[in-house]
């Protein structure tokens, strides 16, 4: 099933043809493959299906890599353990797929598997988590977020909101609720805030609690936090999940979320619950992560089918919503 390049060189070799680089780039082997028909086979493993954002890129996957488009998608849900992905990722190796994609739970614990995709000569591109390895060629290319960036805008627009709220020298007690720990996603968003913190002497770190991206840990340990202090300006969630479990936790204790006489909660992903809950004023921002990203990786694994050159790193396009300017409209535009 895999696109035997290397052979097709060797065989005009052989056949004596002079030239064998050049005529292996006119005539790939992807090519005479694709006229009989032969599907592009992909193994996908996918961190698990923490979240309404997870399930969106899922089916973003799978929609872009059907059948219908000339895919095999061998899908793998690794249900965030590493060790799952690891194991998923060696099978697509002994299955001798044309390309393996994978969402790291974590950025690091890579450089083996991927020594081995390379010795198999299996191209491999990382999807919406960054990885950390010693030789970064051991990929092909990178398409997600930009988690930092996404951190920064979000405290950029505390710091205004904060500002024009005259609160700019008050005391202001943050709850931070993180993400999986390790992932780029939480170190990325993590990062910038942490930098927020630092810069303002006046904002307060009261409490730094792992929520896993999950509705149902943050809620547990927004629960937990309630009984030690209800005097909180601010609770940066790492993902709607989050921000969602957290907010249940603060309404059932009696608190109020909203960005002008209560909480301020922040959240990142921007789902249409998510947004629901921005218009509603309960989520004060919510920094969009786009899960959207099957038809970049189709579109990339086009491009190298025809032997072009792609971008080593591919950065989805982003924005914000607050409960001051989001609208109907742009919820339900949501695709997710
Ligand atoms: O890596 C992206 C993050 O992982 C999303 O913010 C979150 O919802 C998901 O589970």
């Amino acid at each position: 099933m895999k696109r035997v390049f290397t052979l097709v060189c060797c065989l005009v070799l052989l056949a004596g043809l002079p030239g064998g680089c050049a005529v292996q780039a006119e005539v790939p082997a992807v090519e005479s493959e694709k006229k009989i028909g032969n599907p592009i086979v992909v193994g996908f493993s996918q961190v698990g299906a923490e979240s309404e954002w997870r399930v969106a890129n899922s089916e973003s996957m799978k929609s872009a890599l059907s059948e219908q488009n000339g895919y095999e998608l061998i899908f793998d849900d690794a249900r965030n353990e590493q060790e799952n992905q690891i194991r998923a990722i060696r099978t697509f190796i002994q299955q001798d797929v044309d390309y393996i994609v994978f969402s790291p739970r974590v950025e690091t614990g890579w450089n083996s598997i991927l020594q081995e995709a390379r010795d198999a000569n299996i191209p491999v591109l990382v999807i919406d988590r960054d990885i950390e390895v010693v030789d970064r060629s051991l990929y092909t290319a990178y398409i997600g977020s930009d988690f930092r960036k996404e951190g920064d805008r979000a405290v950029a627009w505390l710091e205004k909101l904060l500002s024009e709220q005259g609160k700019s020298e008050d005391d202001i007690r943050i709850i931070h609720i993180q993400g999986t720990l390790g992932s780029s996603a939480q170190i990325g968003r993590t990062a910038a805030l942490e930098e927020g913190i630092s810069q303002h002497t006046n904002w307060q770190l009261i409490k730094q609690e792992q929520g896993d991206f999950t509705r149902a840990k943050a809620y547990e340990v927004m629960g937990t936090i309630l009984q030690e202090t209800r005097d909180i300006d601010v609770v940066y969630c790492e993902n709607d999940g989050e921000a969602l479990g957290a907010i249940d936790a603060m309404e059932e204790a009696g608190l109020k979320c909203n960005a002008d006489d209560g909480v301020i909660v922040i959240s990142f992903d921007a789902t249409r619950l998510g947004l629901t809950y921005c218009k509603e004023g309960r989520i004060a921002l919510n920094v969009e992560c786009n899960p959207l990203q099957g038809p970049y990786v189709a579109e990339m694994i086009q491009k190298m089918e025809r032997g072009e050159t792609v971008e080593r790193e591919k950065y989805i396009d982003e924005t914000l919503f607050d409960c001051y300017s989001i609208t109907q409209k742009m919820i339900d535009e949501r695709g997710y």
